[in-house]
């Protein structure tokens, strides 16, 4: 018998007969192109559009490629399965996190520094809590920047309205204060050419300088935020690449942070979750607005109102990988990663580029002086079926360099360098 197939013969209105009263928010006009890393795949597509037998490596957006860890997977899958049984199903969990993850994170990671699980507010990563925070503190807030930054603290600003127009000059936003890190300043900022902002995102190891900062670089920029009564965003993302023992894996490790300061940081690049999606910030209880009232109270609401807590069988994970085993894997895994990061990072010192980052994190910084980032990252496209990530997409400071992940299979780093060799081997 055939299938009943029921045509429905109303005709679409003309769609001149509709006018939309609603206003776009002007602020999506301020913004730059597309968000930096489609923009990269736009081109890369077209790239392998053009060249359809070319096999292209791709070093450009930060994106994992290892499989997870054993024990970390297997409490997932458990995890899942539970759910189709009555005893293992569960609905809504607590918005702020499963109260053993606030804990487990708590002591594997803040316990020493003064920190307690209530103040753990577990979510689906860290790129959805800066959204999150930049509407808790609405649009009348200034902001700074390290210049070059993860794109997100700008754009998620500009959408805000916090920053005014672009300025096609000095390609920056009219209010928005860019704390320049380059060579010269060993990727730190001169606090004492930094405007006062309500507002500081700093992200250490740094996205995409590949830098991290002393412990003294940590303590002038606390004072600094304490004495111009800022908040600090501190993004942790990559501190676990942090290789050199001395250098602080939190920014609770420095006194008075927690009067100034809160801290994000993702399971992504811990432990393989950028598709599984598990992050979670910090917010101290001493942390107060100008009125005296906790910011941790607000961010409670911000996250019971428009959050209604991360997925259970992700969380099953985070918990995983936080037990002994789970973290032995998932520190194995990170050493994979900084492997790849020492690989690239002596190719391009060997072909004598001026090379930063690598060494505390997944991200290397190469110098290209004098050439625009976009017309390097064409370069190396064309020449080596190679994708980067173009310094001036991070920001105006990023010009003239190009920066490579280290996120990636072995063969196709060990495939890289050797391209690169063969390209730019006799510069
Ligand atoms: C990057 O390439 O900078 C990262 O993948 C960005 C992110 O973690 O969202």
């Amino acid at each position: 018998s055939r299938p009943l197939r029921v045509s429905c013969a109303i005709a679409a209105p003309p769609a001149e007969d509709v006018q939309i009263r609603v206003k776009r928010n002007e602020n999506f006009g301020k913004l730059q192109a597309g968000y930096l890393f489609p923009e990269i795949g736009r081109r890369r597509r077209a790239h392998q559009e053009k060249h359809p037998d070319a096999k292209i490596i791709s070093l450009g957006i930060g994106d994992t490629t290892e499989p997870i860890p054993k024990s970390i997977a297997e409490a997932m899958q458990q995890a899942a399965a539970g759910m189709a049984t009555l005893e293992g199903y569960s609905g809504y969990g607590a918005e702020q996190g499963k109260p053993q993850l606030r804990e487990a994170l708590c002591s594997r990671f803040y316990t020493h520094v003064g920190r307690k699980p209530n103040e753990i507010f577990v979510s689906d990563g860290s790129k959805c809590d800066i959204g999150r925070l930049q509407m808790m503190f609405g649009s009348d807030t200034t902001v700074a920047v390290q210049d070059p930054s993860y794109p997100v603290y700008v754009d998620s600003s500009v959408i805000m309205g916090m920053t005014g127009e672009y300025d096609e000059s000095s390609k920056g936003f009219g209010n928005l204060t860019y704390m320049v890190c380059r060579p010269e300043n060993n990727f730190f900022p001169d606090l004492s050419k930094v405007k006062a902002t309500d507002l500081i995102f700093f992200c250490n190891p740094n996205n995409p300088t590949g830098a991290a900062a002393t412990r003294q670089q940590l303590e002038e920029l606390v004072a600094f935020a304490r004495k111009n009564g800022s908040i600090l965003i501190y993004d942790a993302a990559y501190a676990i690449y942090i290789a050199e023992s001395d250098l602080p894996k939190t920014i609770f490790e420095i006194p008075g942070a927690e009067e100034c300061c809160m801290e994000t940081c993702s399971f992504s690049k811990y432990a393989g979750f950028t598709g599984v999606r598990l992050g979670w910030t910090v917010v101290p209880e001493q942390l107060k607005f100008a009125d005296g009232s906790p910011v941790i109270n607000d961010f409670n609401r911000i996250m019971t109102t428009i959050f209604n807590g991360a997925s259970v069988i992700a969380q099953a994970g985070g918990l995983a990988a936080l037990e002994d085993e789970g973290f032995r894997e998932m520190n194995d895994l990170v050493a994979f990663y900084r492997e790849n990061a020492a690989i690239l990072r002596k190719t391009f010192v060997d072909l004598g580029f001026s090379v930063y980052g690598g060494e505390n994190a997944p991200y290397i910084w190469v110098g290209f002086p004098g050439k625009p980032s976009w017309d390097v990252f064409a370069e190396i496209l064309e020449k080596c079926n190679i994708v980067t990530t173009p310094g001036s997409g991070f920001g105006p400071a990023g010009e003239g360099f190009v920066r490579a992940s280290a996120f990636g299979h072995r063969e196709d780093i060990l495939e890289a360098v050797e391209r690169f060799k063969k390209e730019f081997g006799g510069r």
